[in-house]
């Protein structure tokens, strides 16, 4: 088994390239169900990647990761296609769900495993399934399997959402694009990463407007032709090593290949903690001020403070003056990594859906593992900001979504290692 080793307690200068996001080259490829050919540019090569790419060569696409430059060629010619997600693809990776809506809007029927709870909740699908049957699809629950039919086609219809959902959203947005008439989603989430799913699907012939928090689809006239498209930045890789700088910089450190306008919230957050930052037009710069403040913060979807950065902003909390407080709004098990970061010296107690957070604390190294990914860049942040050693288990997660993370963080002068 592979873990970290970290040196804590060291400056971290220079420059960070910020990869492409896995949220967004997920749903993406899953809407290149609904293409002919694809070339997919800016994905970041890591393991949910991998998955999701087997899952569709699973179903009959033909797809080839070009490594060195960072890009996927899918091709679907509707030859050999098995419109199956097994169980043993879904587990490891619930955003193989998302098949389910592309498989139906093109073939007319989809069996896809049900993913189960996991480490951060209980995450139903059920807000899925409720847009997939208003768009008129039959639904059965059989055997650990979402069987769902459409033998006419699917049809447009208005679905309003109780609750906003990231994956319920991409979802009916893949349903849709076949569906007869116009198809209203009323609210949405409106992720950056679903802006850029719908940027997909208009290259792909559909009419899309997004309002608000309301999505309108009309108007289909699908691509033969192949589609290229660039994968928006990873904001939650940006927002990590903007946390990871702002613990550890003096002379500061550059974030590049970003867009600033899109992580507003973060730098409005950091900036209210005390943290210096410079916007450029592709880059922000991250210095430190000397007395840090604390906060009170809840996460929330987008454009609210995001849950994937609530174990990250913890850390910086450790660090600040007096007792902040992060609510976790969006699931309802995702203080994982609080028992880790106590081990390490953190003063944290949780009230309900609330950590509260007793700064400043000296963090000291120590063995430590987590339960997902969000978890366990926490702690590479924490080995990196605590005195001695660090060791970092159970590392596949961070190999699920942090392309080429010690390399990064070694060329800013981090000492990581993995073992
Ligand atoms: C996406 O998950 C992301 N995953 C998550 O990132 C992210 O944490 C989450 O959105 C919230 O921003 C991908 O994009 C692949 P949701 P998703 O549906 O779509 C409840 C990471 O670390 N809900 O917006 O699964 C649900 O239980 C990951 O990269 C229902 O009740 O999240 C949760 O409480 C982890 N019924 C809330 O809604 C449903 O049918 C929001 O979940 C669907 C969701």
């Amino acid at each position: 088994m592979q873990k970290l080793f970290i040196k804590g307690s060291k400056e971290l200068n220079g420059k960070i390239s910020i990869s492409g996001s896995k949220n967004a080259t997920l749903p993406i490829l899953a809407a290149s169900i609904l293409a002919n050919k694809v070339r997919l540019r800016n994905i970041p090569l890591v393991q949910d990647i991998f998955t999701m790419i087997q899952l569709l060569k699973f179903i009959g696409l033909k797809a080839k990761i070009i490594k060195k430059k960072n890009y996927v060629e899918i091709t679907n010619s509707d030859k050999n296609i098995n419109t199956l997600a097994p169980y043993k693809l879904v587990k490891t990776m619930r955003a193989g769900v998302l098949v389910l809506g592309s498989l139906l809007a093109r073939y007319g029927k989809a069996k896809v495993s049900l993913p189960g709870g996991c480490a951060i909740g209980t995450r139903p699908v059920d807000l899925h399934l409720l847009a997939l049957k208003k768009l008129g699809a039959q639904i059965k629950i059989k055997n650990g399997y979402i069987v769902a039919e459409a033998k006419k086609g699917l049809r447009g219809a208005i679905i309003n959402f109780p609750t906003i959902s990231v994956g319920a959203t991409e979802n009916a947005l893949l349903a849709s694009f076949r569906a007869s008439g116009k198809t209203i989603l009323k609210n949405c989430a409106t992720e950056p990463e679903i802006q850029d799913l719908i940027i997909f699907l208009k290259k792909l012939g559909s009419k899309i407007i997004l309002k608000g928090r309301t999505i309108t689809i009309t108007q289909k006239k699908i691509k033969k032709t192949k589609i290229v498209h660039n994968v928006i930045f990873d904001r939650i890789e940006l927002g990590t090593y903007m946390i990871a700088s702002a613990l550890t910089t003096k002379k500061g450190v550059t974030l590049d290949k970003i867009n600033p306008k899109i992580v507003r919230t973060e730098i409005e957050v950091l900036r209210k903690i005390g943290i210096k930052i410079i916007k450029k037009k592709s880059s922000v710069i991250i210095k430190k001020n000397k007395k840090l403040k604390r906060i009170n913060i809840s996460t929330k979807p987008y454009p609210g403070f995001p849950t994937d950065l609530q174990a990250q902003l913890m850390v910086l909390l450790t660090q600040v003056n007096g007792k902040s407080k992060i609510r976790e709004d969006i699931f309802e098990n995702r203080f994982m990594h609080v028992p880790e970061l106590r081990r390490m010296g953190a003063k944290i107690e949780i009230k309900g859906k609330t950590a509260i957070i007793n700064g400043p604390t000296k963090l000291t190294g120590a063995e430590v593992m987590a339960t997902d990914l969000r978890a366990s860049v926490s702690l590479v942040l924490a080995g990196l900001v605590a005195e001695n050693r660090t060791i970092i288990n159970r590392i596949y997660h961070l190999d699920r979504g942090y392309e080429f993370l010690e390399k990064k963080l070694k060329y800013c002068k981090a000492e990581i290692e993995r073992v």
